[in-house]
Parts: C-alpha cells; structure tokens; sequence
C-alpha cells in the first residue's frame, strides 16, 4: 500500500506555548490521586478550594434556572440582572459607585487575569507582582511577551509588599501593578495604609492595578480593604472577584472583574471570542448567591480561622517549621528553611513517605523556596493526622 500521508506528523508548537506556565496545585493532586489508587492513604492539603458544600439555597437556584430554560446563549459580559447584583455588591463592599456596564462576568475569577493581561501588556510591557505569588500571573505575563516583575513578599513584614521596594521597581515601562489581598499562598492580608502608599506610589502615571480580591470574604483579623476605595482609583483599576472561594463554587466556574466602561468592552470582546458568555443557569445562581442569606459565608470563614489555629500551632511544635499566622484566605505558608531542606524536595519527601499532600513555596515563584503551603481546606481531624504525620516524618528524617 502507498504511504499517503505520514501516520504521526511532528508536533510544531507556537513558540509562545514554552511561555506559559501552570500551576502546581492540580499536578500534586494527580499525583496524590495516583498514590491512592495504589492504595496509599493520602490527607489532601495541597488544593485551594473550600471542603465545604455550595449552600442549599444556591443549588436550588442553579437547578430551578435549569428547569425554567436557563441553558441558553446569554451576553458576552454576562447576564443583565447578575451585572447589577454585583454592581451593587461592590458598591456596597468597596464603598465606591460601579453600574452594570462596569462588570463583565467570567467563568472563574482566572479568566480576568488571563483577559487584563491580554487586553493591556505587549511586547517588553512590564506587570509588577507579587511573589511568592498565585503562578498563573507570572505564567500570562510571561505568555503574552511582557516582562515579569516580581515584588518579594517578605516573612519579616507579615507578606505584606515593601514600599521602597515597589517604589524602586516602577518605571517609564511599568503598565500593570498586580495586588493579591488576602493573599494566596501566604494568607498575608494589606493593611489601609499600605494602600495609600501604594496608590500614591503608583501617583498619575499611566499604570492600571489588577487587584485580586478573591479571598476578600476569608478575612480572619479586622476587616478587607480594597485599593479600589481610595479617591481616584477606580479608573485605574480592575477588580477581581468572584464566587469560587466565597460561596464555595469552584466547580460552577463564575466569577467577575469590574473596570472602567471603554476596558469592560474589551474584555467582554475577548469572552465572545472564546467563552462566548459564562453558562446563564449559573448566573441565576449568583444572583441568589449575592442576595440571598450570608450565614454560610461566615459560618466557613470561622470554620476556616479554627483551622488555621490548629495548623499553625501544629506545625509550630514541629522541629524545623516556623509559622506566622495568615490573617485571610485558607492557606498556612510555614518557614522550613531550618530543616535544611529545598522546599520542592521536602514537598515531595512529605507526599511520597508521609502521605501528606503539600505544595512547595516555589510553585508560587522563586521567593517562595524556604517554604511550604498548606491549605486548611480540610477537617481538623484531618489537619491532625497530617501534623501527627509530618511531625514523625520529621522526627525519623531530620
Ligand atoms: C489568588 C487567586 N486568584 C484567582 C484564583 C482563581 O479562582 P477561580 O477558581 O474562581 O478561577 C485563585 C484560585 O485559586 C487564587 O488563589
């Protein structure tokens, strides 16, 4: 027989793809998944989403839209009645005015990130953010041809950003400044006063701010800010939330970000070009999600806050380990650099001997290595057997 065509051509890449990164979190729960299906007992603290289930409320909504026909097409930037639940929500939480056309929802909180970096850094454009840092900022700046800045997220300041840092790292060339409060892996949360020094650091030039308030319900200590309040910086900034960690809806995939109007279009232009819009019977959801009772809400942060208490008292006991305590999110960030060990090694040694899935603090970029992260998005019980663990680990090992 003549050979038409060969059976295995030659993958060709766009050279873009050796740019993109990924993050870490879904590799480690591949492989943890592996050890079990071997039969191994594996304690799961190395994914970022709550254990919780999505309130009864919001499920009953889903659902309802579903029957009522809700599982059509809807507008790119989303539905017109979530747009103005959440144009009243920011309102109300960040005490400043947005309307509906001021919103466009998307499916995860993520898609803002990957859209903001798309829509406003080419060529040598340079983003500053914080590192250690949630990896898929450095993987998008990066993928897009701009250049990656990192601002080291300091242990000694609480994981809060250096002023005089940021300020030495802002040039002619800056054009994005990416803010994560509360923030993920290091539970570090900006205090007020930062804000302002941030904002004035960034003053009239020509900078947006990504502002990533994900986990801005997660707060254990005092109350969330957002840079979005300050007079004369909404213009400047996009602002990222969304459902996932809130409501605990990472499944339904929905979230949002709010932006002047003209940017609104752009991003709602390149939800047409690849999502076409966020699936309408969760947006019916959201809305019940925003306006419908919040005791859940603050039932998981406590939960979260006993969690935290445990963890970190925990792994303070542990020979080696040193842990500050996270004043938001669902992550403890522990200094290991007196076990002698690199992180990514330790992480893996903890997953494979232990049984205990952790992250290392390098999948969080390069001033993450001395650490490890550990989400307390589990039970105590839980949280426990993974301390009794890394404590014996430890114990035979160091
Ligand atoms: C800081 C930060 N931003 C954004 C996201 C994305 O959230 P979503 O699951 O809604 O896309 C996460 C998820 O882990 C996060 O930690």
């Amino acid at each position: 027989m003549t050979t038409v065509v060969a059976a295995s051509p030659e993958l060709r890449l766009a050279k873009r793809m050796a740019r993109l990164g990924t993050e870490t979190a879904f590799e480690v729960l591949v492989k943890a998944r592996a050890l079990e299906a071997e039969g191994r007992d594996i304690v799961h603290l190395e994914i970022g989403e709550p254990d919780f289930d999505t309130p009864g409320n919001i499920i009953e909504a889903g659902s309802d839209a579903l029957h009522k026909g809700f599982t059509h097409y809807g507008p790119s930037a989303g539905m017109p009645q979530l747009r103005e639940a959440i144009a009243q929500y920011v309102s109300t939480t960040r005490g400043v005015s947005v309307s509906p056309e001021e919103v466009v929802i998307v499916p995860g909180g993520k898609p803002i990130i990957f859209f903001s970096i798309l829509a406003l850094i080419q060529d040598g454009d340079e983003v500053i953010y914080p590192n250690p840092g949630f990896p898929i900022y450095e993987s998008m700046i990066d993928f897009v041809g701009g250049k990656a800045v990192p601002i080291q997220l300091r242990e000694e300041m609480d994981f809060r950003l250096d002023l005089e840092e940021l300020k030495g790292l802002i040039n002619d060339r800056t054009r994005l400044l990416i803010l994560n409060s509360p923030q993920n892996p290091t539970g570090g949360v900006l205090t007020q006063q930062d804000l302002e020094e941030i904002a004035r650091a960034v003053g009239d030039r020509d900078i947006m701010v990504l502002t990533d308030e994900i986990y801005s319900r997660l707060i254990f200590e005092g109350e969330h800010h957002s840079i979005m309040s300050l007079t004369g910086m909404k213009e400047r900034c996009i602002l990222l939330d969304g459902f996932s960690k809130t409501y605990a809806m990472t499944g339904w995939r929905m979230g949002y970000g709010v932006m002047r109007p003209d940017l609104a279009t752009h991003i709602a232009r390149l939800m047409t070009n690849s999502n076409s819009c966020t699936a309408s019977f969760t947006q019916v959801a959201g809305v019940e999600a925003l306006r419908g009772p919040q005791e859940s809400v603050d039932e998981m942060c406590a939960e979260f806050k006993k969690r935290r208490d445990v963890m970190v008292g925990g792994l303070n006991q542990i020979k080696g380990f040193s842990c500050l305590s996270p004043k938001g999110a669902f992550y403890v960030f522990p200094n290991i650099k007196q076990t002698g060990w690199r992180s990514k090694k330790l992480a893996d040694a903890l997953l494979d001997e232990a049984g205990v899935a952790a992250l290392s603090g390098t999948a969080f970029g390069d001033f993450g290595e001395g650490y490890l992260r550990f989400s307390v998005a589990n039970s105590i019980e839980n949280i426990e057997k993974a301390l009794d663990r890394v404590g014996a680990w430890v114990q035979k090992n160091l």
